[in-house]
């Protein structure tokens, strides 16, 4: 029996990663596994990325980078925020590159949350979130949001929750795990708020491409220099550009708190891989082949979107709002008689569907489903599911 510590005891592994990982063991087993557990695009990286991280490679990329990132790829990535999201004035000491948007999430939180410290959390939340918070030794303090807000909470319910104690508000538009996106309107009220209260903005902006139905997306930093100054605004390449793997996350916030952000990453993780770093300053510096491959994968990501979508409506006891956003389908289960977590489990036993319970993004009744997957898959998924449905209620 081993001593662990408060932080190992208290944190609770990643349950998407859990369920991606129990379907995929079924599937090594040669079972036909119908898997809507993923969270990443079912597409390759960009060939012209690979090719340039395969020359930095080849060039010897191969030693340590500066811990805030490779100086280059921090100036384009200002610049992509200067040009792409309104953050007219961002410079390049106001980025860092890091191993992840899930490192750049606990890095942001780390960097000005203290013990005793309460951290607004809209639900259904992000699964990391939570657990980010807690290893920071702050308090998450959740608003409840249910599929007729569409998911979203308003100013009011964030005035109302907050305390003395509060520090900080996650932002997350599009959001994982319901597709939602904040119109300008409802962020730029939130965002009045924390201004008012001077509450920090964590704006996770991961899915900030992956848009449908001609929505935009926004960036709480970009409407103010008050917000600019409390917004620490974070993304990634992993869902934009089929880079989950290569792990490369961004961050940008006021010079003080990147400065601060750096030394945290340089004391853990030092760099993001050097010769990764080169393949998403491609990214960067070829931005119209890129957003191109981003088109191709959203056109079937849309037909997915509809096809999940039509099929989980048609189905008896399920209901799914029509989101706008990431690559998941939010779906309410309650009518069925059953925990999302009892629901899953057998879904997964008995059809081998695998889907993501409610419960782990802090929201019972409902459950996740990702399209981004194949058209058969979700073809023979649905068929199962309906089965599976039609035998509870028979
Ligand atoms: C909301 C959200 N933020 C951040 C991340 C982190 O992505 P990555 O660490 O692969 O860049 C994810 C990945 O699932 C996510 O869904």
């Amino acid at each position: 029996m081993h001593n662990l510590s408060v932080w190992a005891k208290g944190v609770s592994p990643s349950p998407t990663l859990a369920v991606d990982a129990k379907a995929k063991a079924l599937k090594a087993a040669g079972e036909s596994v119908c898997g809507f557990g993923a969270g990443e695009p079912d597409f390759d990286t960009p060939e012209f990325i690979k090719k340039a991280a395969e020359k930095a490679l080849q060039d010897g990329m191969t030693k340590y980078a500066p811990a805030a990132g490779v100086p280059a790829l921090r100036a384009a990535i200002a610049e992509k925020y200067a040009r792409d999201n309104g953050l007219v004035d961002t410079e390049a000491n106001q980025v860092i590159v890091s191993p992840g948007g899930k490192f750049s999430c606990y890095l942001a939180i780390l960097s000005v949350i203290s013990p005793g410290d309460e951290v607004i959390v809209p639900a259904p939340y992000w699964v990391s979130y939570p657990e980010m918070v807690k290893l920071a030794g702050g308090t998450a303090k959740y608003i409840t949001t249910e599929m007729e807000d569409g998911f979203k909470i308003s100013a009011e319910q964030f005035k109302a929750a907050i305390t003395d104690k509060t520090r900080m508000v996650i932002l997350n538009s599009p959001s994982n795990p319901t597709g939602a996106i904040y119109t300008k309107a409802e962020l730029e009220a939130i965002v009045a708020i924390a201004i008012e209260h001077n509450i920090y903005i964590l704006s996770d902006e991961i899915y900030e491409y992956l848009l449908y139905d001609g929505v935009e997306h926004f960036s709480p930093a970009s409407f103010s220099k008050e917000a600019e100054n409390l917004t620490i605004t974070v993304s990634g390449f992993s869902k934009t550009f089929s880079m989950t793997g290569w792990r490369l996350g961004t961050l940008v916030a006021p010079a003080e708190i990147a400065k601060a952000v750096g030394s945290l990453q340089s004391q853990t993780s030092s760099n993001a891989t050097t010769f990764a770093q080169y393949g998403a300053l491609a990214a960067l510096e070829h931005w119209d082949q890129s957003i191109s491959a981003v088109q191709d994968m959203l056109k079937h990501f849309d037909r997915r979107r509809i096809m999940l979508l039509d099929g989980l409506n048609a189905i008896s006891g399920i209901e799914c709002n029509r989101s706008e956003g990431a690559f998941y389908l939010f779906p309410r289960i309650k009518n069925l008689g059953m925990s999302s977590m009892e629901f899953a489990d057998k879904l997964l036993e008995d059809k081998k569907v695998a889907v993501v319970p409610g419960e782990a993004f802090g929201a019972p009744g409902y459950m996740r489903l990702s399209y981004a997957t194949s058209d058969e898959v979700i073809t023979e998924g649905l068929k199962r599911l309906n089965e599976f449905c039609s035998n509870i209620k028979g």
